[in-house]
């Protein structure tokens, strides 16, 4: 070390050699006892390291990053989850959630997609061919055909299948009062070929909420804030990794320009006309066989 260099308070380290710092904080982590969480915790030092260095980050910028952080829980409470919104519109869920699905789309599986906020626990047991809309709900009619099978197109019977979509509105029954309770939203058992169908409305897209600091994040990137529409679908069978994935109306503005990069190549979908004003979309549903483990439900 120079004599001209300013020695920082804490003893070796220099202002000059980042390096330094970094070793020291990486050797503060390496009593994490779950080896797992020091595995994380080091790579994520090591990235945030990685960034200040290559912003140059400045102490104000720091400070604004950590309010934005507050303002992200802040804007978060039981019936929103902000930090959800987040990791979406950066993309990051997405990565994370095909790069578990990797080896199942190598061996033929479908493509998972997020299951969202506003999947709903308790939605309606309904039999082969009912409808999901209420009488009230206007739009052209959808019928939707599925069958749920493992990699080897061994039909899965007894598998559970639920589904949720916006209206022809772009709203949720809980986000929108003239719709009654768990409209456009089911739950079907599969038969002994793992068929199930049932009739609805085509969806529509709807932007994400923007009343929040993702909403602010979002404009000051200049970006849209819509998602193509879409019909959720997550499916639970015995001996097999749960699915949840989204089929996307191929027809769509934004179906290739999802505010929250889910609408991959491969669930894009033609809703085919049915010659009467109506739609149908014929579904696959391939499933990895593994743990049946179900994610936690956003909404009661
Ligand atoms: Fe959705």
């Amino acid at each position: 070390m120079s004599a001209r260099e300013p020695i920082m308070a804490t003893t070796g380290l220099s202002a000059t050699d980042p390096q330094a710092l970094l070793d020291a904080v990486l050797r503060s982590n390496a009593g994490t006892t779950e080896p797992r969480l020091r595995q994380i915790l080091a790579a994520a030092i090591r990235h945030l390291h990685a960034f200040a260095l290559e912003t140059e980050l400045t102490p104000a910028e720091l400070d604004i990053g950590l309010d934005f952080l507050v303002a992200i829980g802040q804007a978060s409470g039981p019936k929103k989850h902000e930090g959800i919104l987040l990791a979406d519109i950066l993309g990051l869920a997405t990565l994370v959630q095909l790069r578990g699905a990797r080896h199942a789309l190598a061996a033929g599986g479908t493509e998972p997609a997020l299951v969202g906020p506003f999947w709903r626990s308790g939605q309606p047991l309904r039999s082969h061919g009912e409808c999901i809309a209420s009488a009230e709900t206007p739009g052209p009619r959808l019928t939707v055909r599925g069958r749920v099978c493992s990699l080897d197109g061994r039909p899965l019977a007894g598998a559970r299948v639920e589904t949720w979509q916006a209206s022809p509105r772009g709203l949720y029954d809980n986000q929108d009062a003239s719709q009654p309770n768990m409209n456009l939203r089911g739950r079907f058992e599969t038969d002994a070929e793992g068929r199930f169908s049932f009739l609805s409305v085509r969806p529509a897209g709807y932007p994400v909420p923007t009343d929040g600091p993702c909403g602010e994040l979002l404009a000051a990137q200049g970006r849209h804030t819509m998602r193509p529409a879409h019909l959720h679908v997550l499916v639970v069978a015995e001996g097999h990794r749960v699915l949840a994935t989204q089929f996307f109306d191929a027809e769509d503005p934004h179906a290739h320009d999802d505010v929250v990069f889910g609408a991959v190549g491969s669930l894009l979908r033609r809703f085919e006309p049915d010659g009467q004003g109506g739609y149908t979309l014929d579904l696959e549903l391939r499933l990895e066989p593994g743990a049946t483990l179900i994610p936690k439900c956003p909404l009661p």
